[in-house]
């Protein structure tokens, strides 16, 4: 499949998708205390992102998911399925957000503390963060994804920490998972060139302890074979002339 560049109306379309995500990141924040349960976040996020932004949670049903959010918990990669477990003190939580709206996606995940976070905890959650930084500072027109991907590789692996090769970043629009395939590791100057109008993600997950990953008898949640912590953060951005546009940024965030 084509990689798609979207005219001024398809990305005011995803401009408007990617707001709509952060916000659903910022409402649900402050939810995630100890003692919340997974599907109570699962459950709050649908119903904002139903009845109040009249917009479509796009995980529910996606390829058979059962619900509308991903909640990775510790040693939880990603895709991690909500249900009745119960947040504790010290616990890192990926929250995964993709919202549809006017038919375009938005998606964005960002890590949160419950309670008071453990060094190891702020470690993998600080080098995730900071790895998507290190990649979106490599998007803008003549840079290759492959620029992307050693900015973020080298970053990570320079604190001993790794990147899962597993799961990657995708183009997105239309349709939740485009071409093409945003790697977390990679050769400078090497892969598909970056061109304005390009939307797509970068997600890099991070692992405490090896980059290897098992993904478990539900077929969704996929957790670190050595059971390290891992930490992930996600934003959907765009290919501008002269550098990119973060469309997934907070409320803080935004100018
Ligand atoms: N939001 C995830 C991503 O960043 C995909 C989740 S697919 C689901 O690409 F089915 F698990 F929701
Ligand atoms: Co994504
Ligand atoms: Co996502």
């Amino acid at each position: 499949m084509a990689i798609s560049i979207k005219n001024p109306a398809e990305q005011d379309a995803m401009r408007l998708a990617g707001r709509l995500t952060a916000d659903v990141l910022d409402m649900i924040g402050p939810c995630v205390q100890p003692g919340v349960s997974t599907d109570e976040l699962d459950r709050i996020c649908h119903d904002f992102i139903v009845n109040v932004q009249h917009a479509i949670p796009a995980p529910l049903n996606y390829r058979g998911f059962p619900k509308s959010i991903c909640t990775s918990v510790n040693h939880v990669v990603c895709h991690g399925i909500p249900g009745d477990r119960i947040l504790k003190a010290g616990d890192i939580v990926n929250v995964d957000i993709t919202v549809i709206k006017d038919g375009f996606h938005g998606d964005s995940s960002r890590m949160f503390f419950v309670g008071k976070p453990t060094v190891q905890g702020e470690r993998v959650v600080r080098a995730s963060h900071d790895a998507l930084w290190k990649g979106i500072a490599q998007a803008r027109p003549g840079n290759r994804l492959g620029d992307i991907g050693h900015a973020i590789q080298t970053f990570v692996e320079a604190q001993d920490l790794s990147v899962v090769r597993e799961y990657c970043g995708h183009g997105i629009g239309r349709v939740f998972h485009e071409d093409p395939q945003v790697l977390h590791y990679g050769n400078p100057g090497t892969g598909v060139e970056l061109r304005p109008g390009q939307t797509f993600t970068i997600e890099p997950m991070v692992n405490a302890g090896k980059r290897h990953v098992r993904l478990l008898s539900d077929g969704w949640t996929v957790v670190t074979r050595d059971h390290s912590l891992s930490a992930q953060w996600e934003h959907t951005i765009l290919i501008t002339d002269s550098g990119c546009e973060v469309l997934t940024l907070g409320a803080s965030e935004r100018t």
